[in-house]
């Protein structure tokens, strides 16, 4: 039985291991790179699990794991954001994953549940979250939590960079 429950500071290990371990499936699965050739500090950047951006998710307060047996298997981290596209207090969702012995049996729609309903209480009026669209897993959960998707797309500027 699948427990959801909120994020704690001490859950970072296990959970930073399942981001990075998903993150490399997407990048050797889908787009064919090699994860060898990261560097160790690009590494330790990417995903919310990352060290700067835990502690600003874990403050959040909307941030959940799945427990399955006194496992991990399963987060989603959220935030809210206070404008997006005209819609006032949005909850963004900036990753869910699952390990994969664990899918198709409803934990990332349980937590992406979870991470909504709490936000809903505190007063979000929208969910706001990035779908991998050459992943049909990521599109049909969304689809089957009632998301709206056009064709639009996030466009990202680095602004280290730019002058
Ligand atoms: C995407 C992901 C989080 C789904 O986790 P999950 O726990 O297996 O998803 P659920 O069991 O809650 O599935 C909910 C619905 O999503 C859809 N779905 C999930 N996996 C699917 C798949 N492989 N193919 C098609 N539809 C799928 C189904 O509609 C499913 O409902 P159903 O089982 O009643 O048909 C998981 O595959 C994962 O961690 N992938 C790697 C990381 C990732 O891609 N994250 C998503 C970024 S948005």
């Amino acid at each position: 039985m699948v427990e959801i429950r909120a994020l704690k500071e001490n859950d970072r290990g296990h959970v930073r291991a399942l981001e990075l371990f998903c993150i490399r499936e997407y990048l050797e699965g889908s787009l064919h790179k090699s994860w060898d050739q990261l560097s160790h500090d690009l590494i330790d950047e990417l995903g919310a699990s990352s060290h700067n951006s835990f502690d600003h998710y874990l403050k959040s307060g909307l941030c959940y794991v799945a427990i399955e047996d006194g496992h991990i298997v399963g987060f989603v981290f959220g935030q809210m954001v206070e404008y997006i596209n005209n819609v006032p207090k949005v909850l963004w969702v900036e990753s869910i994953a699952v390990h994969p012995n664990h899918r198709r049996k409803g934990i990332a729609y349980k937590l992406l549940k979870k991470t909504a309903t709490e936000a809903k209480k505190k007063g979000a009026k929208a969910v706001q979250s990035t779908i991998m669209s050459d992943l049909a897993a990521s599109v049909m959960l969304h689809k089957k939590m009632g998301f709206f998707m056009d064709g639009r797309k996030v466009a990202f500027l680095d602004l280290e960079s730019f002058q």
